[in-house]
């Protein structure tokens, strides 16, 4: 039995993209086809979102009465195909049409109203739930993050018969959080701003809205999911999420392995598969180029590709840099943002010519070609949700080399003897999580490095793990069909 879906986020790759939510809500609904669920996908007209629709309009749908009222203006909801999605896009011009980061403003700061933004997509979102849109209505709404939880509670205090809902949390560290005199602003009820509705120590969450009120809960692997009910990973929410039970569960990301094919890569200088691994090395030498690295073929060469934060860790790896270093082992950096984070790179890479090679900055293809050119992808998270570079590091023959939190833990076969021994190991793990461990798994990695039988064989067997979204497109159509509301 076909099933529709209506998934609802603020990014979604192609058409706009800040992380891994975007490469998630982009690729699930294409692995979802197969399996019977016919998803629409909604999210802001941002004006990249507006080019794409010029492009390939196929219906303008008018604003639902309450969504205009409470968005304070005109609007539309434009619908089209491209790149395989069926999209819907909330074109309120005075909300979405603006340049630049869907988040921040000129400034670099989130853009003040983003609550009201974003509560205008939920309760678009919400009223495609209740009432369909054109001769489409959706069995299930699915919402991600925190700029979707409102759908949620919509759809939670609205009257008459629902769709199932389902809502992800992607990272928990985004709570959403507004005043909570902004209530009546977000055309919610007094009984929302409770405890058992979305207050959050005196504030109300627009994550939490979607933890508490969705059907299902879910997050981006298993660990995780079990992290978060903790004090220590559970940011304030996992009493919460210790009390939904059942109705919370894990189910691990995929990448979306056409466009991450090191076969048929046009960003790589040399395609490859696991037959042929030599191949890697003409890609290992132009990045060696493209970041300005000694011409030393020998040298083991680390590499990161990320958003430079404290989540990530990488203000660790710059406190290690001597150990690496030590080694003779070279870093390729791409990443952006914190500024101290970005000015300790650069001056690292200053200080060690030919050694630490860093480019500031957000680059799809350089991201590519990095997977296909370092011999390890370092990933030294604090925590993470699921993490993908690690999944495309898998595919592309870099050996990971990962911190043991949440989705880390889940997707990398840390190379202790035994797992050699059996042709399972596909990386390194380390923990706790500290410099020290950190520095011993550089050391590790290093010596892993000098076997070459074992390390191709590492590489080998992570080219084989299936970092596809098959599996996990599987379990949340079973989801979805679990969430139908039965009349
Ligand atoms: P998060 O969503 O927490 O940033 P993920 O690992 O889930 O982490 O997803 C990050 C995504 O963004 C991956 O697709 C990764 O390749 C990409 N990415 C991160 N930083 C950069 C960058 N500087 N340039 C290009 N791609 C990047
Ligand atoms: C978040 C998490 C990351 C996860 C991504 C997609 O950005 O930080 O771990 O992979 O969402 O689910």
């Amino acid at each position: 039995m076909s099933l529709a879906v209506l998934s609802v986020a603020s990014e979604a790759y192609p058409l706009v993209k800040t992380g891994g939510l975007g490469d998630v809500v982009g690729a699930l609904p294409l692995a979802l086809a197969p399996e019977g669920i016919d998803v629409r996908t909604l999210i802001p007209a941002y004006p990249a979102v507006l080019r794409a629709a010029a492009d390939a309009l196929a219906a303008e749908y008018p604003l639902p009465d309450n969504v205009a009222a409470q968005a304070g203006g005109p609007g539309r909801i434009l619908g089209f195909n491209a790149h395989g999605l069926a999209w819907l896009a909330l074109d309120i011009p005075h909300l979405f049409d603006r340049a630049g980061a869907p988040y921040l403003g000129p400034d670099g700061r989130d853009w003040p109203d983003n609550a009201l933004r974003f509560a205008a997509l939920s309760r678009a979102a919400a009223e495609i739930g209740r009432h369909g849109i054109g001769d489409w209505k959706p069995d299930v709404v699915h919402a991600h993050d925190w700029q979707a939880g409102l759908t949620a509670a919509y759809l939670h205090y609205a009257e008459g018969p629902r769709p199932g809902t389902i809502f992800t949390v992607h990272n928990l560290a985004f709570a959403g959080k507004v005043p909570l005199t902004q209530l009546a602003s977000l055309h919610l009820l007094p009984q929302a701003a409770g405890v058992d509705g979305m207050e959050f120590y005196g504030t109300l969450s627009l994550l939490k809205s979607g933890l508490q009120f969705a059907d299902h809960v879910t997050t981006v692997s298993p660990t995780y999911a079990a992290e978060i009910c903790t004090p220590e990973g559970g940011m304030g929410f996992d009493g919460l999420l210790r009390a939904r039970g059942l109705a919370l569960s894990g189910v691990l990301n995929g990448i979306d392995t056409l466009s991450w094919n090191p076969r048929a890569d046009a960003a790589l200088a040399a395609p490859f598969g696991a037959s042929t691994l030599d191949a890697r090395e003409a890609n290992r030498a132009a990045l060696r180029d493209r970041f300005g690295l000694d011409a030393n073929p020998e040298a083991l060469l680390f590499g990161v590709v990320s958003r430079l934060t404290w989540q990530k860790g990488l203000d660790l790896l710059l406190e290690i840099l001597p150990e690496l270093l030590r080694l003779g082992a070279q870093l390729a950096v791409l990443g952006n943002g914190d500024s101290a984070l970005e000015d300790g790179f650069r001056s690292a890479a200053r200080a060690h010519p030919g050694r630490i090679g860093v480019v500031i900055g957000y680059d799809e293809k350089l991201a590519h070609l990095l997977q296909g050119g370092v011999d390890a992808l370092l990933v030294p998270s604090r925590f993470e949700p699921c993490g993908l570079t690690q999944l495309c590091a898998l595919r592309y023959g870099a050996v990971p080399v990962v911190a043991r939190v949440g989705g880390l833990a889940d997707t990398v076969i840390d190379a202790n003897p035994a797992a050699i021994a059996s042709c399972a190991a596909t990386g390194v793990q380390f923990a706790p999580i500290t410099t020290q461990a950190l520095g011993q798994a550089l050391r590790r990695t290093d010596q892993l490095f000098r076997n070459k039988s074992v390390w191709s064989q590492i590489q080998v067997s992570g080219m084989s793990t299936d970092v596809s979204w098959r599996g996990p497109a599987r379990q949340y159509a079973a989801l979805y069909r679990s969430l139908v509301p039965t009349a």
